[in-house]
């Protein structure tokens, strides 16, 4: 079975992974997200949230699986039996940080690749944390995130407290 790993913060799920989870659940038999618990950024939503906000966007994909991890990205690879990261890559200034997070995860597990899947253009400019600022302004985020998942991101960001 070809399974394939794509890891994140999504604090929240954006279209934008959305578009690179449909396109990635294609290429592999099985995409597991991986959500990062500890990250040194402050997360809005919890790792539970983020997980269930993520199952139900992709609630319409059998095979995808999300789950959480911990620690480093190829150690959570190897446990999940996957030898392929993916990652979006929006714009040039993406690619700096990307390739050196690519190159290091390669020199830490030779047999691990990081595959990239370029994100639509409609989507190039969006981050999380965009989101979470237009929601905490009451502003439109109805082109940015699912529309299932918006509610709980407005009353999240008004609230304002990260965990
Ligand atoms: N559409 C919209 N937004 C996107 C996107 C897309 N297709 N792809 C990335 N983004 C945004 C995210 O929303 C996020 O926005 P924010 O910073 O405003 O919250 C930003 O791009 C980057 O986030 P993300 O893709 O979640 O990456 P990350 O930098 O938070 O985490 C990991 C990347 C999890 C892969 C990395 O931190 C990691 O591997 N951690 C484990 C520790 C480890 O192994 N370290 C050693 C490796 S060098």
């Amino acid at each position: 079975m070809r399974r394939g790993l794509y890891p994140g913060s999504f604090d929240p799920v954006t279209l934008g992974h959305l578009d690179i989870i449909h396109r990635a659940s294609e290429l592999v038999d099985e995409l597991i997200i991986g959500v990062l618990k500890n990250s040194t950024k402050r997360n809005l939503f919890s790792t539970e949230e983020r997980i269930d906000l993520l199952k139900r966007v992709t609630a319409d994909l059998p095979n995808v699986r999300i789950i959480s991890f911990d620690g480093l990205l190829v150690d959570c690879a190897v446990e999940y039996g996957t030898h392929t990261i993916i990652r979006g890559l929006r714009a040039v200034t993406d690619f700096e940080y990307e390739l050196q997070l690519a190159q290091t995860n390669k020199r830490l597990r030779p047999d691990i690749d990081t595959v990239f899947l370029t994100t639509n253009v409609e989507y190039a400019y969006l981050s999380s944390s965009i989101v979470r600022e237009i929601a905490s302004y009451g502003g439109d985020i109805s082109h940015f995130v699912p529309q299932c998942i918006m509610d709980d991101v407005y009353k999240k960001a008004k609230r304002g407290e990260t965990v």
